[in-house]
Formats: C-alpha cells, sequence, structure tokens
C-alpha cells in the first residue's frame, strides 16, 4: 500500500507545482498584457494651415506617445510628445503646402494604429478644392451614420458644421457615439471646423464642445467661439449666434468680424453659424441676427452664409436687404445631418427648400463655384453655380472703356495745346516782323 499512496501523493504534488507555475506565470504576464497602451480615441486633424497641423489623440491610460509622419508614405520624421498623459495634441510645424502626408501615432514606441494620411492645406497656386458642410447631426443614430457615410465617400478637403454637434446637451460622455464614432475615417485625414449650436451650451457652458476642438482662436479674445481661416482663394468666418446679442462677448465678436470680413482679400468669402438669418420652418428667421450680421455680409461680399438649427435643406435667392448696391448674399440652411427633421412653409426669397437629411458639397475652381445638395443616399437634389469671371470680364471692360476716354481725352488735349501754341508763336512773329 505504502508505494500506492506515495505515488498518489507525487501525482497530487505534481499538479499543484504546475498550478503554481501556471499562477506565477499568469502574475507576471497579466499586468504587462493589460498596460499596452490602446486609443481610446483615433486621432482627428485640427487647426491645418499651408505648413502645420494639429493631431489630436487619447489613450486609455497615460502614456508617453509619439507621432511618425513623413510625405509618400514615408514615416521618416518623428515627434516626440513632452510629459505622459491621457490626452496628447501634437503639433507638426514645417511642413509642405498642398502635400499629402502619412502618419502613426506610437505609445512607448508601440504603434497603436494604421498609417491614415492628412493634406497641408493649399495655397493661392492651387484654387481648386472643395469643402463639405452639415449640421443638426449629433443623434447617434442610423440617420447621422447614412449622411456620415455619404460625406465619407466625396472628396473634400475640409468640412463645415452648423452647429448642434452632438445632442441633446452636448455632454462629453457623449462625443465618442454622436461625433467621434460617426466620423472616425473622415477626421482621421480632414479637419472639420465646428460653430457652437445652442446644444452645445447646455453642458457647462460649451465647455466639452471647446475641450475637444482645436480652432484658429485668431481674435483679440484669444475665443474659439468665433474664428477665422483661408484655404486656397477663400476666407471662411464661424460666428457664435448663440451668444447674447449685444452682450460683452457678442459686442467683441461683432467689432472682430466687421474687420475680419472687410480686410480679407480673397475672391471668396463665406460665413457660418447655427441660427439662420433667413428661413422658413420650425424656428424661422432669427431677426437679432439678420439686422446684426447681414448688413456685414452683404457690405463685404460674402458669397454664401452656411447655417443651421432648423432641420433641412434651405436656400435662398441673392439677398440684398441692406446693400441693394451690392450682389447680394445666399443663405443656406444646412440642418439635416442626422436630427429629426422639420417641416417647411413658403417664402418668396426661398429658391429650392427640402425636408430631407443630406449634407453641401461645394467645390471651387478658381472663379467658378459649384454647389451640391447631397442626400443620405447619395443623390444630388439640389444645385447651385455661381462664376466670378464674368463679373471681373465686366470690370476689365469697364476699366478697358474708361482707359480709352482718358487717353483720348489726353490726346485731344496735347493737340489742342499744340495748336494753340503754334497759333501764339504764328501772332508772335507777325509782331516781330511788323
Ligand atoms: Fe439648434
Amino acid at each position: 500500500m505504502w508505494p500506492c499512496t506515495m505515488k498518489v501523493e507525487k501525482s497530487i504534488i505534481n499538479k499543484i507545482a504546475y498550478v503554481l507555475l501556471a499562477l506565477l506565470i499568469t502574475s507576471f504576464s497579466a499586468p504587462q498584457a493589460l498596460s499596452l497602451p490602446q486609443l481610446s480615441q483615433f486621432p482627428y486633424i485640427q487647426r491645418p494651415t499651408t505648413s502645420s497641423v494639429v493631431i489630436v489623440w487619447e489613450t486609455y491610460d497615460p502614456a508617453l506617445c509619439s507621432i511618425e509622419y513623413g510625405m509618400n508614405s514615408v514615416l521618416d520624421q518623428r515627434t516626440q510628445l513632452a510629459g505622459s498623459g491621457k490626452r496628447h495634441v501634437a503639433a507638426l510645424n514645417g511642413l509642405r503646402p498642398n502635400a499629402t502626408y502619412s502618419y502613426r501615432i506610437l505609445a512607448e514606441d508601440i504603434p497603436l494604429m494604421d498609417a491614415a494620411t492628412f493634406r497641408t492645406n493649399r495655397d493661392e497656386s492651387h484654387p481648386e478644392f472643395s469643402f463639405v458642410v452639415f449640421g443638426d447631426s449629433g443623434t447617434g443614430d442610423h440617420n447621422q451614420a447614412r449622411v456620415a457615410a455619404q460625406i465619407h465617400r466625396v472628396e473634400a478637403d475640409f468640412g463645415l458644421i452648423t452647429g448642434d454637434v452632438v445632442y441633446p446637451r452636448g455632454a462629453s460622455e457623449d462625443y465618442e457615439s454622436k461625433y467621434f464614432l460617426p466620423y472616425r475615417d473622415i477626421i482621421s485625414s480632414i479637419c472639420f471646423y465646428p460653430t457652437m449650436g445652442n446644444h452645445d451650451y447646455y453642458t457647462d457652458n460649451g465647455k466639452p464642445y471647446l475641450d475637444t476642438f482645436v480652432l484658429p482662436a485668431n481674435n483679440p479674445a484669444k475665443s474659439e467661439k468665433y474664428y477665422s481661416f483661408d484655404y486656397g482663394n477663400a476666407h471662411i468666418v464661424s460666428i457664435d449666434s448663440v451668444l447674447p446679442t449685444n452682450g460683452p462677448e457678442e459686442k467683441e465678436q461683432f467689432e472682430w468680424v466687421r474687420q475680419d470680413l472687410a480686410s480679407s482679400r480673397k475672391l471668396w468669402k463665406f460665413a457660418f453659424l447655427h441660427h439662420p438669418p433667413y428661413s422658413t420652418s420650425l424656428h424661422g428667421s432669427e431677426m437679432r441676427i439678420r439686422r446684426r450680421y447681414s448688413p456685414l455680409f452683404e457690405e463685404y461680399d460674402v458669397d454664401i452664409v452656411f447655417c443651421g438649427h432648423d432641420h433641412n435643406y434651405q436656400r435662398t435667392v441673392k439677398i440684398k436687404e441692406f446693400f441693394p448696391e451690392k450682389e447680394g448674399v445666399v443663405y443656406i440652411v444646412t440642418g439635416g445631418g442626422g436630427g429629426h427633421l422639420y417641416d417647411i412653409g413658403r417664402s418668396a426669397r426661398i429658391a429650392f427648400a427640402k425636408k430631407i437629411f443630406h449634407f453641401v458639397h461645394v467645390k471651387i475652381n478658381k472663379e467658378s463655384l459649384e454647389l451640391s445638395a447631397i442626400d443620405d443616399r447619395g443623390n444630388e437634389f439640389d444645385s447651385l453655380s455661381l462664376d466670378k469671371s464674368s463679373s471681373k470680364a465686366v470690370w476689365i471692360r469697364w476699366g478697358a472703356v474708361v482707359f480709352l476716354i482718358v487717353f483720348a481725352g489726353a490726346i485731344i488735349l496735347k493737340t489742342g495745346l499744340m495748336r494753340s501754341r503754334k497759333a501764339t508763336n504764328s501772332s508772335t512773329d507777325t509782331c516781330d516782323i511788323g
């Protein structure tokens, strides 16, 4: 009996040893596996210029991150971020304009993603570009997803969001499902510029929105609530229409917008804001905004003003209510990015309107502009063409006429003077002879 008992005991001891060994191995390897850095927020492009870009991402745990990047799919440059944290903001400078760069994020030298691409802004020498516009989108539902899928299909250089980025309250915990997830594969390559909607203000006076986006803030107050930027031959200004009119913050914005629009010499000018000055739908025309900002839009030759707030598509005729001698401004309500749709009324100022989920695609080619309104199935349901070459040609023609008149006048004057001098000389000669 002894040998048998000993055999059983030995077998039990062996099993216990295996279990202990397994536990030992697990206890050493488990923390290592858990500590592998991972992206909790995929990178997104912010504030691109012709020579720089800002890329933002987040990791689940604090990590030392770096970014590899380069042209022609070669990741031959590297920027190491200082300090360890969960939110990472990398500014890449000294880039070439009109160029496509590849990049990928690393933490503790471990790549966290496959390489993605971004493009630096085009300068004046490349006046062909396009952008998308949409708004009232942050529902996280299938309507937002369908519009996002169609936006992803067009090759745009950047996007404008006309406000209400995240429903119902612009809360930070909703940003992942209602902003980052729907647009993840787009905003890792191009910048979406937002403007503040009323729903974006409901949490901590807009703090999650302001914390999320890295915006130009090119105003004396360094506010990210309103800003402008140039792209190619266009100037684009974002206006916070939620600010109480004539409050101290809004007064600063108003004066800045006036100076910003007055000083830009770009051929194309666009503005985008949440509340529409002209609308025939649920919320209707926002008169306080119309009275305050539409005179500026008309006086400083803004071509198109994009708005949201009313959940549908509305395009006005060219409106010149305050400066009849000017060219006039087209207003487009593009609030069909995902939020439930509103009915539309009638107005003589509305050239076309439709209750539909959609986005707008604007293509600029030097002096011509082609705008397409595209629904959530990829069908174009409205379009607009603007051409500045004809108005330029008229100015050149008038300039030529004025030049010829002045030139002819100068010749006539000179001829007259010469004749008069000759006559005077003749008269003097006669006197002398006499
Ligand atoms: Fe709104």
